[in-house]
Formats: structure tokens, C-alpha cells, sequence
């Protein structure tokens, strides 16, 4: 076994539950509030936009939520994802490091995305709805709730992030696939997406913006709910199939990492890898150190202040105590668009403001420079967002051969890039340039941060 490179579970193996951090955390999350009365909001509150069973996911703090079989078995489909041992990347660079990556690109969609696409079309089938409404910025969310859509018969709406769209059309049309229909974020078809067109006409879209063109037509119809592909606590909880499979893998392979890397735009992939590892440690298990990483030109995590904000642009979300650049910011066009959000997941917030996770961030060509690096040692062409990831676990090899110690390295390679490949040729042709944000712009966006006594 220790010349292994796979370590495959069979579907058997597939998680029972989903594993809930509330549970072991040293203190709660701040709660959610009502953006008129600053209040914490009941669940009432959400029932316009989500089904029940996800808003009581949202709030609860069992340990373990049980995974329908209905959705087990979907999962069937592509889980257990496999875990690499990248020997011939340590080759590569020639570090003592031993590095381990989960790789979440074998989905129907090609990243982790679908992991709770699929729970929550499920739950929103269950509840009688017709009709589902989303953003997505690089595609990968869009085209993995189209999928999920298609599995449950749900009819499915997405906004997809204008950068986007021009970026990866390959990714609209694998939506339309899967039948969906994707539009392109501002819209004409929104009250919020015609305000931003009026002011600028070309503009280039973003998270914020996509979000709540999604949220106000799903207001507007009984039939229709709206889905979030990361952020909020049931998104993060479904991702844990991928952290609970990784720990069994480790062990098969006779090992624990020392350090796990992910990438954050909302932060659902980097939760996903890392709340199982992390609940084991506040239990009183092995320490890891856990590194996210995010985009310079769109840095929530590094720059951004821990304060209540709104989760979209025009302001029709709670507020969420997390680490923002501001509901108003729009990064600037940057290829991972996955993670061009100006917020943070509130329980990522949360670990960073207790000291449990550290963060960094990268530019692109740092990035695509690993990325291209890892392809050619390992064959896999990850995802620019993934590159983030790869970016940070080459860093920590290399410190680890500077040192001259070995370290375990885990990363999730939470997707592959083959609908992102107009990037890689740019990169490739010398293009792709490190994008700066406006730093008038964050000011700007800061200072338009809702006052919340709570704070
Ligand atoms: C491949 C990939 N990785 C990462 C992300 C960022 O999301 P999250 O931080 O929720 O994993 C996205 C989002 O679209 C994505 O498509």
C-alpha cells in the first residue's frame, strides 16, 4: 500500500450523515438578523426562499444530519471521490512534504457543487416546489443545480454572473443541457438587475448582483424557492461528505495531514475539507493547521472587517456577521469566478475570528502558474478557483523543503477547469494580468456597511 497514488472507497462507504462544526465550537456563530428590525430572524423569516427541513439544517446544532437515501444514492453516482497521494507533484518540486489532494472534479458538474445541489433539490422537491432560482458565477453552481433540477424534475432559473457568462458559454450551454435556462446577471428580467443597467449598461455583473436578481423572482412566486451554492450553514453541511470520506482515505493510507489547504469564495469547498478534520481537534484530537486561501483582487477573508452585512447587492438578505469588502463591491473581472463574493461564509467568519484557521491570499497568475505546474506533474487541469488551493499546498511543500522537514499536506481540488480553458490560454499567451481592485471602490462599499448595535 505505500506506493499507492488512489485510495478509492467503495459506495458503500458514502457518509450516513452530514457533520454539523455547530456542534463541537467553543462558542455559537452570531446570529442572523432582520434587515428591518436588527432582530435574529425565526425561521418564518426565511420560508419565502428555502423549504423547512433546509432552514431547521441552517439553525440546528445536532452533531450528525442524516443524508436521505434518495440523495445517497445520487451520490452514488460519482462518491466516494478519490484521494491522490501527488507523488510525481513532490517529485516536482523536490519536497520531503507528502501531499494528498481530494479531487471533487469526477461530479456530474466537475466540482464539489453538486454535493448539495442535490440535497437541496431533494428537500425542495419534498416540499412541493416547482421551480428554483439561482446565481452562479464561474457555472459550476449553475450547471450543478441544473443537473440536481433534471435528476428531481424541478424547473430550473439561473443568473449567471455576466463575466462569466462571456467567459465559459460552454457552461450556459451545459446548463440548457441539463434544462435549465441561464441568463446573464444584470438582467432586464429583475427590478435590481435593470437598476444596475440603467447606471451602467455594461456592466460586468457579480456574486452580489446575481444573488439578488435570484432572491427577488423567488419572492414573487409560491411555486419557487431559491437555492444559495455556498455561504450559508446547510451549503457548508452538505459539503462534509467530502472531509468525512478524506479522513477514512487518510487513514487508509496511514497518515494525517499536518496542514489543510482550500480556496474560499463563499468558503463551501474549504469547509467542506476542513470541518471534519477540525471537529476531531476541538474534541480533543490531532492539531492541524488549516490555511484558506482566496483571490488578492478579492480578499473578504484578509482584508475584509468581521461586521454585519447584507449577502447581496440590492440588500433583500439578512444580515450575517462575516468578513466582507462590502454588499456594494464589485471585484474586478478575474478569471475564478467563483470566487469573486464580497463576503464570507458566517461560520468561516467565525473560525477565523477565533483564531482556528489562518488565511492568505493570491493573485492570478500565482495562481495559474501552480496550476499549470500541477497539471503537468499530476494530469488533472484544475479549476481556476481550485488553483488557489494548489497555489497554497505547493507553498507549504516548498517551505517544507527550505526546512528540510516533511509535512503532510492535504488540499481539496474542489474542480476541474475544462470549461475554463480560455484562461489557460490566456495565461499561456502571456494575457492574463494581476488585476488590482479599486481601492476607492472598497471604501465606498465599506462605509456603506449597515450599523448593527449587536456588533
Ligand atoms: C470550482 C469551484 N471552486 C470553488 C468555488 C468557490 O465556492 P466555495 O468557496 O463555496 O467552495 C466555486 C464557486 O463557484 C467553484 O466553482
Amino acid at each position: 500500500m505505500t506506493e499507492s497514488i488512489k485510495y478509492n472507497l467503495d459506495e458503500t462507504r458514502i457518509p450516513k450523515f452530514w457533520y454539523n462544526l455547530v456542534a463541537d465550537l467553543p462558542s455559537p456563530p452570531p446570529p442572523v438578523l432582520h434587515p428591518g428590525t436588527h432582530e435574529p430572524v425565526g425561521p418564518g423569516d426565511l420560508e419565502p426562499l428555502f423549504p423547512m427541513a433546509l432552514i431547521m439544517q441552517e439553525v440546528t446544532t445536532e452533531r450528525e444530519i442524516e443524508i436521505p437515501e434518495p440523495v445517497r444514492d445520487i451520490y452514488r453516482q460519482w462518491r466516494v471521490t478519490p484521494l491522490f497521494r501527488a507523488r510525481r507533484l513532490e517529485k516536482a518540486l523536490d519536497t520531503p512534504a507528502k501531499i494528498y489532494y481530494k479531487y471533487e472534479g469526477v461530479s456530474p458538474a466537475g466540482s464539489h457543487k453538486p454535493n448539495t445541489a442535490v440535497a437541496q433539490a431533494f428537500y425542495n422537491k419534498e416540499a412541493g416546489v416547482k421551480r428554483i432560482v439561482t446565481e452562479t458565477g464561474a457555472g459550476q453552481w449553475g450547471s450543478s443545480l441544473a443537473f440536481a433540477g433534471a435528476v428531481f424534475g424541478i424547473e430550473i432559473q439561473v443568473f449567471m454572473v455576466r463575466v462569466s457568462y462571456d467567459q465559459k458559454p460552454y457552461r450556459r450551454a451545459m446548463m440548457e443541457t441539463y434544462g435549465a435556462r441561464c441568463v446573464a446577471s444584470p438582467s432586464r428580467e429583475t427590478l435590481s438587475g435593470n437598476a444596475i443597467l440603467d447606471q451602467n449598461p455594461a456592466h460586468p455583473g457579480s456574486l452580489g448582483i446575481a444573488i439578488s436578481e435570484a432572491v427577488e423572482l423567488a419572492a414573487q412566486r409560491e411555486d419557487t424557492k431559491y437555492a444559495l451554492g455556498s455561504v450559508l450553514n446547510h451549503v457548508l453541511l452538505h459539503q462534509t461528505v467530502i472531509g468525512q470520506e478524506a479522513m477514512a482515505q487518510m487513514e487508509m493510507a496511514g497518515d494525517y495531514p499536518d496542514i489543510i489547504v482550500g480556496c474560499t469564495g463563499g468558503g463551501s469547498n474549504f469547509s467542506g475539507i476542513v470541518f471534519p478534520f477540525l471537529g476531531e481537534q476541538l474534541r480533543g484530537g490531532k492539531n492541524v493547521r488549516i490555511v484558506a486561501v482566496e483571490p488578492a483582487a478579492c480578499p473578504s477573508l484578509t482584508k475584509g472587517p468581521y461586521a454585519y452585512d447584507f449577502g447581496d447587492t440590492a440588500h433583500l438578505t439578512p444580515l450575517t456577521k462575516m468578513h466582507t469588502l462590502g454588499s456594494t463591491f464589485t471585484p474586478p473581472g478575474f478569471h475564478a469566478g467563483g470566487l469573486r463574493y464580497h463576503g464570507m461564509a458566517p461560520l468561516v467568519s467565525h473560525l477565523k475570528h477565533l483564531d482556528l484557521i489562518e488565511a492568505k491570499a493570491y493573485h492570478q497568475t500565482k495562481c495559474f502558474e501552480a496550476g499549470v505546474m500541477f497539471a503537468r506533474a499530476e494530469g488533472i487541469v484544475p479549476a481556476p478557483e481550485a488553483n488557489h488551493a494548489v497555489r497554497g499546498a505547493i507553498d507549504e511543500a516548498l517551505i517544507c523543503k527550505e526546512e528540510g522537514v516533511s509535512r503532510t499536506i492535504l488540499f481539496n481540488l474542489c474542480g476541474h477547469g475544462h470549461f475554463d480553458m480560455q484562461a489557460y490560454a490566456d495565461y499561456a499567451a502571456g494575457k492574463l494580468v494581476d488585476q488590482e481592485y479599486d481601492e476607492n471602490e472598497l471604501a465606498m462599499a465599506l462605509a456603506g456597511l449597515p450599523s448593527v448595535s449587536i456588533d
